[in-house]
């Protein structure tokens, strides 16, 4: 049977209402990817007929009522106002992350030809941006999943920055040799018992869990910082700990060092600027 399309939008609405925190929001979106058409289309069609029994409809409703994030049923993600490529291969960016490229931009002068390195790359959201704003820079983009890689191969080929945003499987800096002038890094900070929410049982679980405590994957990278003499490291970290990091960095010469917040004005992360004598 077929439904006009404002209606299939409402009863879609009324079969996420239980489930998800915004089903208007995520009815529109699962329709305009299931039509696979942009939002001035849906606006502009509501009195189309659609097959509101289509197979593939179908399993993307009960797949969501299943907690299933949309993001994996439509494969695609809205990151800094551009849309990307996205599967259960690599983390779903969070908006939390924009406030990072926020950081680098306002805070790093990249006027000169420099090495950025982006460890746990994941979908390639962060690096794909930064080469947008840094036409100089050359990117290493690292990941220890090759699953992730795959995710972030896709969108930079989709953004065509093969040229610049060089791939690489390996532990943080492992498989990295070179100078270094810009480490940046959203790791995995979250503590293995940790209670989750549902939907977060879909995600890589090596990208959300840093270790017993969460910021073990970040003591590491700030090890690396100190032992490679990389003067500036941007990091995003879980809401409690800055304290810690502030600990770590005891013995660090700093030249500063700026803590950032979230929308939700949470800590959020951190640039470092190091000197090494
Ligand atoms: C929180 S996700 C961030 C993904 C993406 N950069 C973003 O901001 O959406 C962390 C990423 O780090 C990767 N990762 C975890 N442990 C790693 C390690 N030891 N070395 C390199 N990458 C690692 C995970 O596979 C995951 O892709």
């Amino acid at each position: 049977m077929s439904k006009r399309l404002k209606e299939l939008y409402e009863h879609i609405t009324e079969c996420l209402r239980e489930v998800v925190e915004s089903p208007h929001r995520e009815a529109e979106l699962l329709l305009i990817a299931y039509l696979d058409k942009d939002q001035l289309y849906f606006i502009t069609h509501q009195e189309d007929l659609i097959d509101e029994n289509d197979p593939k409809l179908l399993e993307w409703i009960a797949k969501r009522r299943a907690n299933v994030p949309l993001e994996y049923l439509t494969n695609r993600v809205s990151f800094y106002s551009r849309e990307f490529y996205i599967d259960e291969g690599a983390l779903i960016p969070r908006p939390e992350t924009e406030h990072l490229i926020d950081e680098i931009l306002a805070r790093v002068n990249l006027d000169k030809m420099i090495t950025i390195v982006e460890v746990g790359v994941g979908s390639g959201i962060i690096s794909i941006m930064l080469a947008l704003h840094y036409p100089n820079a050359r990117f290493i983009a690292v990941d220890i999943s090759p699953r992730a890689l795959a995710v972030a191969r896709r969108n930079i080929d989709i953004f065509g920055l093969n040229d610049r945003i060089e791939l690489r499987e390996g532990d943080l800096l492992s498989c990295v040799d070179e100078k270094i002038d810009l480490l940046v890094s959203n790791p995995p900070y979250i503590a293995h018992e940790a209670p989750l929410e549902k939907n977060l049982s879909y995600e890589p679980q090596n990208a959300l869990f840093g270790g017993e405590i969460g910021d073990e994957i970040i003591q590491r990278l700030l090890d690396e910082v100190y032992l490679r003499r990389i003067p500036t490291f941007v990091c995003e970290m879980g809401y409690d700990q800055r304290v810690k990091v502030q600990e770590d960095l005891k013995n660090f010469a700093l030249q500063s060092l700026d803590f950032y917040t979230d929308y939700a004005s949470f800590d959020r992360g951190f640039v470092l600027k190091a000197i090494h004598e």
